[in-house]
């Protein structure tokens, strides 16, 4: 069996979108037929309580970090024994030790980013971050992906000024859409909502494909 991987989601910014990210992802990578695993690190609890209130069960297994950052490795060994794929939900701060520990354990990092000066201004320092991890570990792959995206000028002006960064942009951007926070109400995914969720779907569809390409695993 190949060996699982780990994908850490990551922000300055509260509210950026990790959990929203992390979460749809999850959906998409077990549609694919992959057993997805998520290790909830931030104290807010937001990825845990989401599967938790699942109304028909959330097809990831969720689980909190219950000890310190240090034991981070030895959590996430344990976690995928019986996973193809763990995912990290980061607290909103790279200042924060889980942050730091996750980033550590990442065979790629997603940075999810909504096209405004201040999460741009935020997402600077994440990325120095990520270039300093990657200059002492060459195999961490990492990306920006942009999300709430709202197809005005603005938007696409800001979408511009993302390809300043260092790190790659993924494609596939999440948009502003009510089934992305729909999801988290029902404590689902966007798969889960039929034609409701159809176009968000797609997107999380495309999201799945570039991030399975950047962790080298066959699409
Ligand atoms: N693409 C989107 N479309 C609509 N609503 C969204 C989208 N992305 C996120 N949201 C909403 O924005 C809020 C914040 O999202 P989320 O909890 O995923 O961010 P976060 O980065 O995990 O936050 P925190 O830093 O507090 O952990 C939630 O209410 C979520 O439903
Ligand atoms: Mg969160």
């Amino acid at each position: 069996m190949a060996k699982p991987r780990v994908i850490t989601v990551l922000s300055q910014k509260g509210g950026a979108g990790k959990s929203t990210l992390t979460m749809q992802l999850a959906g998409g990578l077990a549609r694919s037929g992959r057993k997805v695993a998520i290790i909830d690190l931030d104290p807010q609890e937001t990825a845990l309580r989401w599967a938790q209130s699942a109304v028909e069960g959330f097809p990831a297994q969720v689980s909190r970090l219950n000890v310190p950052p240090e034991g981070l490795h030895a959590f996430v060994k344990q976690v995928a024994r019986s996973a193809d794929m763990v995912l990290l939900d980061c607290p909103p701060s790279i200042e924060h030790a889980a942050t730091l520990a996750a980033l550590q354990e990442a065979d790629v990092a997603l940075v999810p980013v909504v096209p405004s000066p201040a999460d741009l201004w935020s997402t600077k320092g994440v990325e120095r971050l990520i270039l300093q991890v990657q200059a002492s570990r060459k195999g961490l792959k990492a990306a920006l992906v942009p999300n709430r995206v709202v197809r005005t000028n603005l938007a696409w002006d800001v979408l511009e000024v993302m390809r300043d960064f260092t790190l790659p942009v993924l494609g596939a951007a999440l948009s502003q859409r009510n089934a992305f926070a729909q999801s988290a109400v029902i404590g689902g995914t966007v798969y889960q909502l039929g034609r409701a969720g159809a176009e968000a779907a797609r997107e999380v569809d495309k999201l799945v494909m570039e991030v399975l390409k950047l962790t080298g695993e066959k699409v």
